[in-house]
């Protein structure tokens, strides 16, 4: 238990109370005793702010402040960063757009872009805007697990990969979701499925070519649902029909998810107050407690669907039956099982879709950039030909879309979700004690210009062959561009969430010219939930690029 003498300041009042004898026992002793506890409790108050206060004076804040007091010592090299409030810190910063506000303050202090100390509450955080510090953190095993979020608990989520806590549960489904789910093999066996929704996507949005402004963001996320639902689930839904059409289920399920998004990306303040979580001040565990019947009744029941069934066998197995028939062998109970799958639709669903809606964005907002895909996908694919998958390691320039999109608008400007360090440990030459949570400011490093040449123009030719940055690979081995993260905890679904994400913007910028539904342009403002989101979801129209009896086929298909 941390404490310093600051907090023994207390007793000293005690010595200002009266002897207790059976003589004093007399109004005028009440009174005078009724008098000290009035001193006692105004000099406990003062105390108190005092501590507070001397916390509350130390570089980074009170979190910070009171661990170097217990210690009895200052750290060789004080950690930069804001005070912030007494007690709650720098709290204020994590609301709304964090990562510009972590940004901004990073910037104003020397040495705190590299590493800054703050504290959210009694919790010390870290934070960096710089490439190596940001490898050495993702990289450093001892930031391999993650804080406590009441949410993620609320709904299960610390029996899933994202939130289990370090140690042989959380590796032996990294190690499943490795060899069963997400391997080469699994991604590539999946093909045939990408390139249905793909036709799905195209099928809905041909019914808007040419005519009224269509928001991309329903079909995008109904594709992305739809897809890791198979993927995961093996249910097939279609993605040309709206949601009305494919069922009440449907419905349901998006909401639920939509409910989950929202609870997860909620910056809860009992995540730093445990001792609130009773009051529950902003209502995330009722909420919990609400959907979790919901989300077991459904998951539960794809379950016990799969159980009814005979386990199919091949590479296009879904999870639900692989993670069934290891169920034994890996120790999982149904309720972990649950967890699992629910997670990954999350996670799949969220990032993808807001992916793709920020590429088109730019796409709608650069015609230049827009005119070079074009120009590159009809001389490897053709004009009168529909994409196939093979043509993707052909499409250098799509793929520096891609890359320069992430760079940009990374899903998770602070990675999504934060590291926690396990053992006391060293990073960038500075102590950073177990228990610390750290934070990696993707966001604030794609805006530097001390790490990238004109940071703030969106230029895909950086990462062409020729291109300044033609080796930086989006996949974590790179600590400029990290937006799956890097490490023991980088994102498992990486490879095909890029291989998903490539082929279906391949299909959609060759089946349309996308242009801005109104003279305004495209609002880049930016919401921050779960994933960084467009604040005004994005409005394009789109006109068919190819002849209509490729469409005529394509209908026919779907
Ligand atoms: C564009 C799409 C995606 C992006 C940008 C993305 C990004 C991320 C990031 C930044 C992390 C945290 C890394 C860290 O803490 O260092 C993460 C973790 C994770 N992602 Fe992804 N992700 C994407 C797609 C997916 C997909 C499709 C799935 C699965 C279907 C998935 C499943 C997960 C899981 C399970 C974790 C937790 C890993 C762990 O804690 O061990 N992600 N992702």
């Amino acid at each position: 238990m941390e404490s310093s003498a600051a907090e023994n300041w207390w007793v000293l009042p005690l010595t200002f109370l009266p002897p207790i004898s059976g003589k004093n026992e007399s109004a005028a002793t009440l009174s005078a005793m009724a008098t000290s506890f009035i001193y006692l409790a105004i000099f406990a108050c003062v105390a108190w702010a005092g501590t507070a206060l001397l916390y509350w004076a130390h570089p980074g804040g009170p979190a910070w402040g009171k661990y170097w007091r217990a210690r009895r010592q200052s750290p060789r090299c004080q950690i930069p960063g804001p005070k912030g409030l007494p007690v709650v810190g720098s709290l204020g910063l994590m609301s709304g757009l964090a990562h510009c506000s972590l940004a901004a303050e990073a910037a104003r202090r020397p040495g705190a872009k590299r590493l800054m100390a703050l504290s959210l509450g009694p919790v010390r955080a870290v934070v960096t805007s710089h490439p190596d510090v940001a490898k050495e953190i993702l990289d450093n095993p001892a930031f391999a697990d993650r804080p406590l979020n009441h949410a993620a608990y609320g709904l299960m989520f610390h029996r899933s990969i994202g939130f289990a806590e370090h140690g042989p549960y959380w590796r032996a489904l990294r190690r499943v979701a490795a060899g069963h789910l997400f391997g080469p093999r699994q991604v590539d066996a999946f093909a045939p499925y990408r390139a249905r929704v793909a036709e799905g996507v195209v099928a809905a949005l041909r019914g808007s070519a040419g005519e009224a402004a269509v928001q991309v963001r329903g079909v995008l996320r109904r594709a992305s649902l739809y897809y890791i639902m198979r993927f995961v689930f093996g249910k097939e839904y279609d993605v040309s029909r709206g949601v009305p059409e494919s069922g009440k289920e449907v419905e349901e399920l998006l909401e639920m998810v939509h409910e989950g998004y929202d609870l997860l990306g909620k910056e809860n303040w009992c995540d730093y107050f445990p001792g609130l979580a009773a009051v529950d001040p902003q209502g995330v565990g009722a909420r919990c407690a609400e959907l979790m019947p919901r989300v077991n009744r459904f998951v539960h029941g794809i379950i016990q669907e799969h159980r009814g069934k005979a386990i199919a066998g091949g590479d296009a197995r879904d999870f639900v039956d692989i993670l069934l028939s290891l169920q034994e062998s890996e120790g999982l109970a149904d309720a972990d099982i649950a967890a699992v799958l629910w997670e990954m639709i999350f996670r799949g669903t969220d990032a993808m879709a807001v992916l793709m809606e920020w590429t088109l964005a730019r796409v709608v907002l650069h015609p230049d950039v827009q005119a070079n895909v074009h120009r590159e996908l009809d001389a490897v694919v053709g004009r009168s030909n529909t994409v196939e998958e093979s043509a993707v390691p052909s499409l250098p320039y799509l793929q520096a879309l891609l890359k320069e999109a992430l760079r940009m608008h990374p899903p998770g400007p602070l990675l999504s979700w934060r590291h926690r360090a396990i053992s006391d440990t060293y990073v960038d030459g500075h102590l950073v004690p177990a228990g610390t949570t750290a934070m990696v400011n993707q966001w604030a490093m794609s805006r530097d210009a001390d790490v990238w040449d004109a940071p703030l123009e969106f230029q895909p030719e950086r990462f062409l062959p020729d291109g300044k940055a033609h080796d930086v690979s989006v996949l974590g081995a790179d600590g400029r561009l990290v937006p799956f993260g890097s490490g023991r905890r980088s994102c498992p679904g990486k490879s095909l969430a890029m291989t998903t994400v490539t082929a279906w913007m391949a299909t959609l910028l060759h089946e349309f010219e996308w242009t801005p539904a109104s003279a305004g342009g495209v609002d880049l403002s930016e919401v921050l939930r779960l994933s960084c989101e467009m604040a005004v979801p994005l409005e394009v129209r789109v006109s068919a690029r190819r002849n209509v009896r490729d469409y005529a086929r394509l209908q026919l298909k779907a």
